[in-house]
C-alpha cells in the first residue's frame, strides 16, 4: 500500500513506505558515471603502456628494450618501475584527494562535491590528450587522480544514501557497474583507435575521458543533494521535500523516515570530532577494521593485475599485440556482465553469500592460471606457451574476474559505505579510498618485479591472501543486506564477536544509561 505510513518489520529490521522512482533512479545512475571515469583510468592505463607509439614518445628506453628484446626470461619482459609509476601517480593523487573530499562533502554536500570533481577530471583529460612532453601527461594524470579521488568519496556515499534500504544494494553496484563500464569502454576505445587511427590514437583514448566528466558535471546540477546531507547542513526543509519527491509519496507519509534521519543527524551532531572518534576513541573499532580492510583485502585479490596487465599478460603468453587487446576486451565484457550477477543478487542473497562464493571461485582459478603458466614457461621462465595453454589460461582468469565481478568487486564499495554512522561516515569513506588508491598503485608498483622475481608463484601469492580474506569475511562479516542505513551499527551490536566492542552511542541508549543512573543515584 504505497503512500501509507507502516513501519513494518521485515526481517527484523524496519522498512519504510515508497518506492524506487524513476527520479532516485535517474539521480543514482547521474552519481554512479563516478564509477565510470574511474574505471576508464583503469582500463586506459593497461592498454597505454602497451601502444607503441605512446611509448616511443614518452617512454623511449622500454620501448627499445621491447622491441630488441634483449631479455630472455618470459616473466621480466616489461619489468619498468618508471612505466608503473606513470599507471601508479593517478592513485596516488586520488588517495591524496580523497582526504579532501571528507570537509569537502560536509561544507558543500555530496552533490557539488561530484560537480567540483568532474570539473579537475575534464581538464586532466584534455590535458593527456594533447600532452607533448612528460610533464603534461604527469600533470593532466595528477588532476585526473583529483577527480577521481573526490567521486569515489562522493558516488557511493550519495548512492547508498539515496537509496531505500531494500534497493540499496542493488543502487549501490551501480557504481561498480559503472567502474567496469568504464574500464572496458578504454579497451573498446583503445582497440579501435590503435587499429584505425595508428599513431596518434592514443590522444583520442585520453581526450575521451573528458565525454563522462561531462556526463558528470552536467548531471550533477540537475540532481538533488541526499535528504541526510541536506539535513546535517541544516536544510530541514529541503531535505524533507527531497526525501518525499525520491520516494514519490507525500511529506507525511515519509515522517517515519524523516524522524530517523533527523534522530541520526542529531546524534552525529553530538561528536565534535569525528577524525579523534573515529581513529582514536575505539568506539568504531568494527566499522575501521571493514574501513581498513575491505579496500586492502579487494585490493590484495590481484584484480588488477589482469585490470592494469592484461595486454602484457596476455602478450607475455604468447599472444600478438592486437589480440592480447582484444583479450583485454574480453576480460572486460566478462566484469560488466557478471557485475550484473550481484545487481540481481546482493539484495536477495544477501553479501555475505556473494563474498564466499566469489572468493572461492577466484581462489581455485589463481591456483589454476599460475600451475598452467608454470607447466609450460617453467622457473626459469624461458618455455614457450602453446595454443591450448593459452586459451586456458584466458578462460580462467575469464573465470577469475567473473568471481570478482559479483564478490569483492561491487562489496569492496557497498559494504564500506552503508556500516558506518552518519557522524563519521564522510572521514571513514576517505580512509577507505585512500586505502584502496594505495594499495592499488602499489600494485601496480610492484606487480610487474614480482612477476619478475617470483613467477608463477605470483598467482599463488594471491591465491593464499584471498584464502585469507574469504576467512575474515566468513568470520568477522555481520549481514547487512536489507538494514536500513541508519541501524546498521545495531547489527554489529548482535555480532558475537564484535559485540563486545561497539558502544551503544544512540539517544535511546543514552536514555536508557542516564535512567538507569538516576535510578542507582536514589536507591
Ligand atoms: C576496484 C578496481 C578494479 C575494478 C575492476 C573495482 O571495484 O576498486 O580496483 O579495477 O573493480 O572491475
Amino acid at each position: 500500500m504505497p503512500g501509507a505510513v507502516i513501519v513494518h518489520h521485515h526481517n527484523r529490521y524496519k522498512t519504510y513506505p515508497g518506492e524506487v522512482t524513476g527520479f532516485v533512479f535517474y539521480s543514482c545512475l547521474v552519481a554512479s558515471v563516478g564509477g565510470c571515469i574511474f574505471g576508464y583510468d583503469i582500463g586506459m592505463a593497461a592498454s597505454l603502456t602497451s601502444t607503441e607509439s605512446f611509448l616511443l614518445l614518452f617512454f623511449p628506453d622500454i620501448y627499445q628494450q621491447q622491441r630488441d628484446q634483449v631479455i630472455t626470461n618470459q616473466y621480466c619482459k616489461f619489468d619498468s618501475q618508471e612505466l608503473s609509476l606513470f599507471g601508479s601517480s593517478l592513485f596516488l593523487s586520488a588517495a591524496t584527494a580523497s582526504l579532501f573530499a571528507s570537509p569537502m562533502a560536509r561544507a558543500f554536500g555530496r552533490k557539488w562535491t561530484l560537480f567540483y570533481a568532474a570539473v579537475a577530471y575534464i581538464i586532466g583529460a584534455c590535458m593527456g590528450g594533447i600532452a607533448t612532453t612528460f610533464t603534461m601527461l604527469i600533470t593532466g594524470r595528477l588532476l585526473l587522480g583529483v577527480g577521481v579521488g573526490l567521486c569515489i568519496h562522493a558516488s557511493p556515499l550519495y548512492l547508498s544514501e539515496m537509496a531505500p534500504a531494500q534497493q540499496r544494494g542493488m543502487l549501490n553496484i551501480l557504481f561498480q557497474l559503472m567502474i567496469t563500464i568504464g574500464i572496458l569502454s578504454a579497451s573498446l576505445t583503445n582497440y579501435w583507435t590503435s587499429r584505425f587511427l595508428g599513431g596518434w590514437g592514443w590522444r583520442v583514448g585520453l581526450g575521451m575521458g573528458a565525454v563522462p566528466g561531462s556526463v558528470i558535471a552536467l548531471g550533477s546540477l540537475a540532481i538533488p543533494d541526499t535528504p541526510i546531507s541536506l539535513l546535517s547542513r541544516g536544510e530541514t526543509e529541503l531535505a524533507r521535500a527531497t526525501l518525499s519527491q525520491i520516494r514519490g509519496i507525500g511529506p507525511d507519509d515519509v515522517r517515519q523516515e524523516f524522524d530517523d534521519l533527523a534522530a541520526a543527524c542529531e546524534e552525529s551532531k553530538a561528536v565534535a570530532n569525528p577524525w579523534w572518534e573515529l581513529l582514536f576513541t575505539g568506539k568504531y573499532k568494527p566499522q575501521l577494521t571493514f574501513a581498513l580492510g575491505v579496500p586492502f583485502f579487494q585490493q590484495l585479490t590481484g584484480i588488477n593485475v589482469i585490470m592494469f596487465y592484461a595486454p602484457v599478460l596476455f602478450k607475455t603468453v604468447g599472444f600478438r599485440n592486437d589480440a592480447s587487446l582484444m583479450s583485454s576486451v574480453i576480460t572486460g565484457l566478462v566484469n560488466v556482465f557478471s557485475t550484473f550477477v550481484a545487481v540481481v543478487t546482493a539484495d536477495r542473497v544477501g553479501r555475505r553469500a556473494l563474498f564466499l562464493q566469489g572468493g572461492t571461485q577466484m581462489i581455485i582459478s589463481q591456483i589454476l592460471v599460475g600451475t598452467f603458466i608454470g607447466l609450460q614457461f617453467g622457473l626459469s621462465g624461458t618455455g614457450a606457451i602453446s595454443e591450448q595453454y593459452a586459451m586456458c589460461i584466458v578462460l580462467f582468469v575469464c573465470v577469475y574476474v567473473a568471481g570478482f565481478a559479483w564478490s569483492w568487486g561491487p562489496m569492496g564499495w557497498l559494504i564500506p559505505s552503508e556500516v558506518y554512522p552518519l557522524a563519521v561516515r564522510s572521514q571513514a569513506q576517505s580512509i577507505t579510498v585512500a586505502v584502496n588508491m594505495c594499495f592499488t598503485a602499489f600494485i601496480g608498483q610492484v606487480f610487474l618485479t614480482l612477476l619478475c622475481h617470483l613467477r608463477f608463484g605470483l598467482f599463488y601469492f594471491f591465491g593464499a591472501w584471498l584464502l585469507l580474506m574469504t576467512i575474515f569475511i566468513a568470520v568477522l562479516l555481520p549481514e547487512t543486506k536489507c538494514v536500513p542505513l541508519e541501524e546498521v551499527s545495531h547489527v554489529f551490536r548482535k555480532h558475537w564477536f564484535w559485540r563486545k566492542y561497539v558502544v551503544d552511542t544512540s539517544a535511546e541508549a543514552r536514555g536508557a544509561e542516564m535512567r538507569k543512573r538516576i535510578a542507582l543515584e536514589m536507591s
